[in-house]
């Protein structure tokens, strides 16, 4: 057949066939969703990307027809032509667009068959997600997989409108570029025409877009994909795709601004949702010591209150030797949760695969303390802990006491544990917070030297330019510590229901000062040179005052939509191992073309 559509052009969508269509003769083209011989009349749920309509198809009107419709199959792809009609009363599905009406079919044409899809088009599938990537042409045959990658369509939309409503230019960057450090590593390219060399895959934008801005663009936005080879999560894809901005002549407000209202945008278009303005701003300092991480989830309690204070003559073992080791002791009181033995027991095994030594805890029950510590407190130490904590009957109140950095791991992780276990999350859907206040650097144990919590570009704030300099100077290497640790980034990042969703800051526009931090994060002159010559240089030609944002597209999808993985809003993702099921990439490839670019494989 070398037209296989014929005259069944179709005249609508099937998802679109209303009431209004009643009487009128209609061409529709699908998939069959479900068949139903009823023994004289077969139903036929037509499917597209718009939604289903029920097709009948009637022994007695047309048996031809009729005999062809017994044959087809789920995922049959097919045409129709029939009459619309009111269904009968009492056979009506509100639940669908179309589910006043059904077409009454007089033709019908097989374009293809399909053979048995190896999971059915249905929402509930329990097959496994390797299987669903497989097929996944199949899997986004399901309405609320097609629903997310809609959505996200509507979403880029919402985003170019609000940009370039707002003076944003659309510019692309290279993705055959050189390495931009965002703290992962990169994906190399290998040439073909300059054995030896390599392209790296962006990390994001970052030099493209200060460059565009020295260029005089002003205002530059991309949605744009970004490359890190990292250790894949939940919210973590080795590709992924940011909401790209940079803007000259601003300060940090300037660039929040913007952010603000392009997520208040998005939220009243796409949900129809308000978010109050402005976003409440925490320093980093506050959320570490309240929450335990840099991106906390506010919608229910639990917050860590410190209380190394009261335990600093303890006798109590295992405080003291924490404390004397400059540890700290934190507590979480879970109100009215009347925890049992055992379930206190499985928290307990949780934060030890955490690495925590163990869980002390006390339990308020029948006006009585249940705990296998208080008999090691003073009565004053009792006392002052139950009044901090304000425990009440039925709280149970954990204490850790480790590290500063240990603590806020596990605490902060036996938080979200809470949450997740007693669900405590229903109510007040949006929790989203500015962190600001920010640390430029912090010291890496593991490498032995300083690095950039954000990135390497990011502005100190002017008044603590100074301490960089004096840092740089000494030669002590605690007092170096001492200085750099207090040195304030002019950061930014976004934190929407515990998920970082944005990150950005007001960048360095000198090269003197680039350099300062060059050298303090330990990247010599040569490396600097060779990695980041051209933005050395382009700086010392004219460059204004910058700053700018990036949002992480797939994870502010998926936290609009409730999902809990970014998998389900990309079209095709990549499995927890970097794989894609559909295409089976990474594979190998011809010695032909390794010889081209000059690789040689050792295994
Ligand atoms: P950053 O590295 O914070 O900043 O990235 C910005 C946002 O991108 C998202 N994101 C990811 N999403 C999915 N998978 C990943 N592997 C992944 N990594 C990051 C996060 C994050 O908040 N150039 C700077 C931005 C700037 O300074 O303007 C940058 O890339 O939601
Ligand atoms: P132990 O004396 O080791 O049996 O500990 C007494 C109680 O303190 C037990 O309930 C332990 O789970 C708890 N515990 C031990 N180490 C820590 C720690 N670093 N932080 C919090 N609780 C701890």
């Amino acid at each position: 057949m070398i037209d296989p559509l014929g005259d069944f052009r179709r005249d609508k969508y099937c998802g679109e066939v209303s009431l209004e269509d009643e009487g009128k003769e209609l061409r529709l083209c699908g998939w069959v969703h479900r068949v139903r011989n009823h023994g004289g009349v077969i139903f036929i749920d037509l499917r597209d990307r718009e939604g289903i309509v029920q097709a009948v198809i009637e022994e007695k009107t047309s048996p031809d027809v009729y005999e062809r419709a017994d044959r087809v199959r789920p995922e049959w792809v097919i045409g129709i032509k029939g009459r619309v009609r009111r269904r009968p009363e009492g056979t009506e599905n509100p639940k669908l667009k179309t589910g006043y009406v059904e077409v009454l079919v007089s033709e019908l044409r097989v374009f293809n068959t399909s053979e048995t899809p190896p999971f059915p088009v249905e929402e509930e599938t329990q097959v496994g997600e390797e299987l669903k990537l497989r097929y996944r042409y199949i899997d986004l045959r399901r309405f609320s997989m097609k629903e997310n990658i809609l959505f996200r369509h509507r979403f880029y939309q919402a985003v170019r409108e609000y940009l370039v409503r707002e003076g944003f230019v659309e510019i692309e960057t290279p993705f055959l570029t050189k390495s931009t450090p965002e703290g992962a590593r990169d994906f190399i390219v290998p040439s073909r025409l300059h054995p030896g060399k390599f392209y790296a895959l962006p990390q994001s934008p970052q030099l493209f877009k200060q460059i565009l801005m020295i260029a005089g663009f002003d205002k530059y936005f991309q949605i744009v994909k970004c490359f890190r080879d990292e250790d894949l999560r939940a919210d973590r894809q080795p590709e992924f795709t940011q909401i790209d901005y940079e803007m000259s002549f601003v300060k940090e407000e300037d660039v929040m601004d913007v952010a603000e209202g392009l997520v208040a945008h998005l939220f009243r278009e796409l949900l129809g949702v308000e978010l109050k303005r402005p976003f409440e701003r925490l320093s980093y300092s506050e959320v570490m010591e309240r929450y335990g991480t840099d991106k906390p989830d506010r919608r229910f309690g639990l917050e860590l209150i410190d209380l190394t204070d009261i335990f600093k003559n303890t006798e109590f073992k295992v405080f003291r030797s924490v404390i004397d080791r400059g540890g700290i002791i934190k507590a979480i009181n879970f109100k009215r949760s009347n925890l049992s033995r055992k379930e206190i027991d499985e928290l307990t095994k949780f934060v030890q695969k955490l690495g925590a030594k163990g869980l002390a805890w006390i339990k308020v029950e029948a006006g009585k303390l249940v705990s296998p510590i208080v008999k090691f407190f003073s009565q004053e130490e009792t006392d002052s802990l139950l009044k901090r904590t304000d425990a009440r009957e039925g709280d149970v109140i954990f204490f850790s006491a480790d590290s500063k950095e240990m603590v806020y791991k596990i605490l902060g992780a036996l938080r979200l544990e809470l949450a997740r276990r007693y669900n405590l999350l229903k109510e007040d859907r949006w929790d989203i917070l500015w962190v600001v206040d920010f640390p430029l650097m912090e010291w890496d144990e593991e490498e032995g030297r300083f690095v950039s919590l954000h990135h390497p570009f990011t502005a100190p704030r002017e008044e603590d330019v100074e301490k960089l300099r004096l840092a740089l100077k000494t030669e002590d290497l605690e007092e170096k510590k001492a200085l750099v640790h207090s040195v304030r980034a002019r950061a930014y990042d976004l934190v929407l229901n515990g998920e970082e969703i944005g990150g950005g800051s007001i960048r360095i526009h000198t090269t003197d000062l680039q350099e300062v931090v060059f050298k303090l994060l330990n990247i010599g002159e040569l490396e600097a040179q060779e990695k980041f010559g051209f933005l050395l240089e382009a700086l010392k030609f004219g460059a204004p005052p910058h700053g700018g944002v990036a949002f992480g597209l797939d994870r502010l999808v998926a936290l609009m939509r409730g999902l809990d993985s970014i998998r389900d809003v990309i079209a095709f993702p990549k499995t927890q191992k970097g794989i894609c099921m559909l295409t089976s990439a990474p594979d190998y490839v011809t010695p032909k073309q390794l010889k081209e670019v000059h690789i040689k494989v050792v295994e």
